[in-house]
């Protein structure tokens, strides 16, 4: 999956890293936002049944965006804002 910007890319850019690569997002952003919009496709490996996951509600409530953040652990991505310098892995 894939987020496109459709309007809003004014606000100021931030640098972040998945999994070691750099990615560009807005200022802003959730980091579910930041990671399919910069094209990261999927956010984990779902657990229970194969497939990759990408979110659900978007809201903070059904667990399915697990991200891990060095310094933080898990957070949940559409829950939790994008941040300069956040090193972000899936799962
Ligand atoms: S998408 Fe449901 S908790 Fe994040």
């Amino acid at each position: 999956m894939k987020l496109v910007r459709l309007r809003d890319d004014a606000r100021p850019r931030i640098a972040l890293t998945l999994e070691g690569a750099r990615i560009e997002a807005q200022q802003g952003d959730t980091l579910l936002t930041a990671l399919l919009a910069a094209g990261a496709g999927y956010l984990r490996e779902s657990e229970f049944e194969d497939g990759p996951r990408a979110g659900f509600c978007l809201m903070g409530a059904c667990q399915d965006c697990w991200v891990t953040v060095v310094g933080r652990g898990r957070v949940r991505a559409c829950a939790t804002l994008a941040e300069p310098g956040m090193e972000v892995s899936r799962g």
